[in-house]
C-alpha cells in the first residue's frame, strides 16, 4: 500500500480486483459520460492565488458540520452495495470513516443493514434517502435510521427514474440485494435484457417525489434534512424556503442527467443565493486536495467522495479506504500551505481564479 501515492491509483487497483460487471457499475456515467469526465475537468482549469509570507507551521483542517466535528472537510459520499466491493460492504468503510473521524453518508442501497453499520463502529453517519412509491416502507427505513443513530437524512432529489448507465445494460448488471427492505417489501426484479439496477429503481422510485413532499419527510422524523443533487440558484432558493437543514451541489457523479454541468462550475450560483443561510457541500471529481480547496473557496462548507471510497475498498478493504481519507487530508493540508492559509476559515474567494475569471 505505500506504493500508492495518490487517489486516482486506487482507480487501477480496482479494476484488477473487481468482476468487469461491478467495476463498470461503480465507475461508469450516465450515456456519453460527458458530465462524468467533466466533474474531474473542471477543477483541472480553476488556478491558484496562492499567498506567501504567512506562518503555516500549525495547520487546522478541522470543521464542522451540523455542529459534527470533522477532522477535514472531506465526508463519504452515499454509494450503494459496497458488498459488491468487499465482503464486509459498509460496515468496512465506516470503520475507516471513525478511524479518519469524518462523517460517513450511509446509502439506502447498502449491502448491510443501515442497524449493522450502526453497530459496527461509532461514526458520525447520515442516512441517505431514496423515497420509494411505498411511501411507508421509506417512512419506516427512515425511523429505523433516527432510532439507530443516524443524525440527518440525505434526501437524494436526482433519481426520479435512473440514468441511462450503458455498461450496466451491456453487462445486464445484476439487482443488487437491498438489505434495508428485507421483509419490507419484494426487491425481487425479473431477470431482464437491460440492467438489474434500472429494473430496480425502476420498480421501487417514486418518480412523483415533489417540492411538497419536504414537509412529508419532516413531518416523519425530527433529523436535519439535507438536498443531495441541487445544480441551480432557482432549486437551491426553494429548498431554503421549504426549511431544509443543507445542500449538497451534486450531479449523481454523472450518473443520472448527462451534460448536467460539473458540480465545481455551479456551486458559486448556489452559494450566492443561499447567503450562508445553511451549508453547501459539494460533491462529484474531488480526487484532489487541491480539488478541496478550491470547493472551499468557491464556498462549499465540505466535500463529499463517492467512486475514490469504493475503489479503496476494493482494492484493500477498510484499510484502502482509511489510505484515500488520509491521502486526501495530507494533500489538502500541503494546499492549504502552500497558498497561506493556516486554517480553512483563511481560504478567500481571492485564493482561486476559476477559468471565465482569466478569460475576462
Ligand atoms: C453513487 N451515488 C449515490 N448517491 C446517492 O444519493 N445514493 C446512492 O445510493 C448512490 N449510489 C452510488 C453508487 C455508485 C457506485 C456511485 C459511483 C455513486 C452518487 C454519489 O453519492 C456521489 O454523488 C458521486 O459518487 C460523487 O462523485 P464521485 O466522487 O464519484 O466523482
Amino acid at each position: 500500500m505505500d506504493q500508492i501515492v495518490n487517489v486516482n491509483e486506487f482507480q487501477e487497483l480496482a479494476r484488477q480486483a473487481l468482476p468487469k460487471m461491478y467495476y463498470d457499475f461503480y465507475s461508469g456515467g450516465a450515456e456519453d459520460q460527458h458530465t462524468l469526465k467533466e466533474n474531474m475537468e473542471a477543477f483541472s482549469r480553476i488556478m491558484f492565488r496562492p499567498r506567501v509570507l504567512v506562518d503555516v507551521t500549525k495547520i487546522d483542517m478541522s470543521t464542522r458540520i451540523l455542529g459534527y466535528p470533522l477532522s477535514a472537510p472531506i465526508m463519504i459520499a452515499p454509494t450503494g452495495s459496497h458488498g459488491l466491493a468487499h465482503p464486509e460492504g459498509e460496515t468496512a468503510t465506516a470503520k475507516a470513516a471513525a478511524a479518519c473521524n469524518t462523517i460517513m453518508i450511509v446509502s439506502s442501497m447498502s449491502s448491510c443493514t443501515l442497524e449493522e453499520v450502526a453497530s459496527s463502529c461509532n461514526a458520525v453517519r447520515f442516512f441517505q434517502l431514496y423515497v420509494f412509491e411505498r411511501r411507508d416502507v421509506s417512512a419506516q427505513v427512515v425511523r429505523r435510521a433516527e432510532r439507530a443513530g443516524y443524525k440527518a437524512i440525505v434526501l437524494t432529489v436526482d433519481v426520479p427514474k435512473l440514468g441511462r448507465r450503458e455498461a450496466d445494460i451491456k453487462n445486464k448488471m445484476i439487482a443488487p440485494k437491498l438489505r434495508n427492505f428485507e421483509g419490507l417489501f419484494s426487491t425481487k426484479v425479473k431477470p431482464s435484457d437491460g440492467s438489474g439496477v434500472e429494473a430496480l429503481a425502476s420498480r421501487a422510485l417514486d418518480a412523483s417525489l415533489n417540492w411538497k413532499d419536504i414537509e412529508w419527510l419532516r413531518s416523519i422524523t425530527k433529523l436535519p434534512i439535507l438536498i443531495k443533487g441541487i445544480l441551480t440558484r432557482e432549486d437551491a432558493l426553494k429548498a431554503v424556503e421549504a426549511g431544509v437543514d443543507g445542500i449538497i451541489v451534486s450531479n449523481h457523479g454523472g450518473r443520472q442527467l448527462d451534460y448536467s454541468p460539473a458540480t465545481i462550475t455551479v456551486l458559486e450560483e448556489v452559494v450566492h443565493v443561499v447567503k450562508g443561510r445553511i451549508p453547501v457541500l459539494l460533491d462529484g471529481g474531488v480526487r484532489r486536495g487541491t480539488d478541496v480547496f478550491k470547493a472551499l473557496a468557491l464556498g462549499a462548507k465540505a466535500v463529499l467522495i463517492g467512486r475514490p471510497v469504493v475503489y479503496g475498498l476494493a482494492a484493500k478493504g477498510g484499510d484502502g479506504v482509511m489510505k484515500v481519507i488520509e491521502m486526501l487530508k495530507n494533500e489538502f493540508e500541503l494546499t492549504l500551505a502552500l497558498s497561506g492559509c493556516a486554517t480553512i476559515g483563511d481560504i478567500t474567494r481571492n485564493h482561486v481564479k476559476t477559468e471565465d475569471e482569466r478569460l475576462k
